[in-house]
């Protein structure tokens, strides 16, 4: 289901999906084991507040990183792509996103620049703050939820369609090849997905990354429950839990827990009680990493072919630039 932003109807929009379907989201994965919740409740005003902090923190690497890449490459890219539409995927504050938009318009008449967020509100300031930045830009922005199937308005071509800041790495693969599959299947033969992916490094840089040592991070975490609070009405004790983020090898991920100190009970109306024992947790995110041999296969399942590959200097992230198979 989405929904192109008008102002108050899409915030109303998005305030009732505090309903039905998300109460079900909830309910199952609370009803999982382990239990499990989906990342977009870290993101409300002050969830997306937290999370610009952490992109400054000193250990958090991949925006910087990003960045970098983004910096050293969009001028040529821009410049010999010359899409007209820029299409950004879960777009949040688009701070990175200047450097697209710098480069495009400085070369295409007319661009247009499509964000994609589930947060209505959020988006709405980004896309205002746009427009006063870029005069010269038709900024159109569409509230819709990456977990769920969206369509993309016509709009000029060749488009691009970004995805950054390894977001991406919050879906596990068969949910990641959906998400870039229906994106694809969006897609005509001259447009391409510029895709950010974090990189698989050594462990203890990784494991500081979402360990920082003021801790925003833990404070992002628990504001998920916070979320709960306000959105469902749940009565969740933040001083009982803590957060738990650890390097899980084997998947080469990244995962986020919140650990119950003592065993409790939360109620949430609709749902009923949910028991936690001493130590149990519930998973509030995974933040896969990624290196260019997983990032070829994934990009092929979904019907797409890798057509360039750029890293930081320091090898900590790239960003894929992808065509569409026929
Ligand atoms: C925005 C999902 C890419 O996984 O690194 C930052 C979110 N979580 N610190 C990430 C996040 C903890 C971030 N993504």
């Amino acid at each position: 289901m989405t929904r192109i932003a008008g102002g108050a109807a899409a915030t109303a929009f998005a305030l009732e999906r505090g309903d039905a379907a998300e109460l079900a989201g909830i309910q199952a994965g609370l009803r999982a084991v382990p239990k499990i919740l989906s990342p977009r409740f870290f993101y409300d005003a002050r969830g997306s507040e937290l999370f610009e902090e952490i992109t400054r923190l000193p250990e958090y690497y991949p925006t910087r990183a990003e960045r970098a890449v983004l910096a050293e490459w969009m001028p040529e890219l821009i410049a010999q792509l010359r899409p007209r539409a820029l299409v950004e995927l879960g777009a949040g504050a688009a701070e990175k996103t200047r450097l697209i938009l710098d480069a495009m318009s400085a070369r295409i008449p007319d661009p247009v620049y499509l964000p994609l967020d589930v947060s209505a509100e959020f988006l709405l300031d980004t896309a205002a703050r746009l427009r006063r930045d870029y005069p010269g830009l038709a900024v159109r922005p569409l509230v819709a939820d990456l977990e769920l199937p969206f369509t993309l308005p016509r709009l000029p071509g060749p488009m691009l369609v970004a995805f950054l800041g390894s977001t991406i790495g919050n879906f596990n693969f068969p949910e990641a090849i959906r998400l870039l599959r229906r994106v694809r299947h969006q897609m005509q033969p001259g447009d391409r997905f510029l895709l950010g992916m974090d990189l698989r490094k050594d462990v203890a840089v990784v494991e500081a990354a979402y360990n920082d040592a003021r801790g925003v991070t833990a404070e992002f975490n628990l504001n998920a429950l916070q979320v709960l609070n306000e959105r469902v009405r749940a009565d969740f004790d933040l001083g009982g839990f803590r957060h738990l983020a650890f390097y899980r090898r084997a998947a080469h991920r990244i995962e986020m827990h919140l650990v119950a100190v003592r065993a409790q009970e939360v109620t949430i109306p609709g749902i009923g009680v949910v028991a936690f024992e001493e130590g149990e947790s519930v998973r509030t995110e995974i933040s896969c990493k990624y290196d260019r041999a997983t990032a070829v296969g994934m990009l092929s399942d979904a019907d797409l072919s890798l057509a360039d590959w750029r890293t930081d200097p320091e090898g900590r992230f790239a960003l894929a630039l992808a065509a569409p198979l026929p």
